[in-house]
């Protein structure tokens, strides 16, 4: 069950991929010899592709707790002869590999639960280097008809596979947070971005895949989909599907030492 639900993240959310790409690659700006932390690898497409930019000299680590995830993620390694080293847990079972120059972390950190997120700011901030940099996409919303299917796969708010979603929690309260860890905050950017989905059931299967309920969670019927297609907006089953999602660009150092 544990890989069957990681390979249905695996297909389905492409979207996020190309999000950390772009985190990667503008804000993180990996270097050859580094020693970077996939803080929330999940099945750690990213994560082999942070490995080719350090090169042969650099290491990178990626840790989950989902043991499905990280299976899936060893499994990708091996096929594409990469040696990142895959942990499961949180970010402080992956303390002792580091120290780190650098932590990605692509849409995780509204995961984690309300009552954690200081300590694992905290156990981050630990495992960076003085002057190592936190590069994070946070998600603050996915938009009416994503939150609709999420009520319906879920059951309506079940709080173990649901993101915290904290009302009114923007770049501020997250900037405030990671002061209060210790980092020096240089970016807290709210943004936003309109994908594009093949049409509804696309969308189901990357709400499944992204609240785990791809096996667990409640069935969609053709009268569920007909009832979401007409509140949104949908005229036909085949039509492409807009949505908006309200993210956060965080980037956050630790500071150099005195
Ligand atoms: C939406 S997925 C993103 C995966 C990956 N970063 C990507 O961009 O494809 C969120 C991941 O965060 C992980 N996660 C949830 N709580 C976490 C925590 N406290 N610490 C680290 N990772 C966590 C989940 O298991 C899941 O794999």
């Amino acid at each position: 069950m544990f890989a069957e639900k990681a390979t249905l993240y695996d297909e389905n959310c492409d979207f996020q991929y190309r999000m950390g790409v772009s985190l990667m690659d503008n804000d993180l700006k990996p270097k050859d010899g580094d020693c970077m932390l996939d803080l929330g690898c999940g099945t750690g497409r990213l994560a082999t592709r942070l490995a080719s930019k350090v090169g042969k000299r650099g290491k990178v680590v990626g840790v989950d707790p989902n043991a499905g995830r990280i299976q899936l993620a060893r499994k990708n390694a091996l096929h594409h002869n990469s040696k990142t080293r895959f942990v499961v847990g949180l970010v402080g079972d992956a303390a002792s590999l580091g120290p780190y120059d650098g932590i990605f972390c692509n849409f995780v950190l509204h995961w984690v639960p309300d009552g954690s997120i200081q300590e694992t700011l905290k156990d981050a901030l630990d495992c960076l280097k003085p002057g190592g940099k936190l590069c994070a996409h946070i998600a603050l919303s996915t938009g009416a008809l994503l939150e609709a299917i999420e009520r319906l796969v879920t059951g309506n708010d079940s709080p173990a596979v649901r993101p915290s979603h904290i009302p009114g929690q923007g770049g501020q309260d997250w900037s405030n947070m990671c002061e209060l860890a210790g980092f020096d905050v240089s970016v807290a950017a709210e943004e936003s971005t309109n994908p594009c989905w093949d049409n509804v059931d696309t969308c189901i299967n990357v709400v499944r895949a992204y609240t785990d309920a791809g096996v667990t969670g409640h069935a969609i019927g053709d009268d569920d989909v007909i009832v979401l297609m007409k509140a949104h907006n949908i005229q036909s089953r085949a039509d492409n599907v807009l949505t908006e999602s309200k993210y956060l660009r965080l980037i956050a150092q630790k500071p150099a030492e005195v």
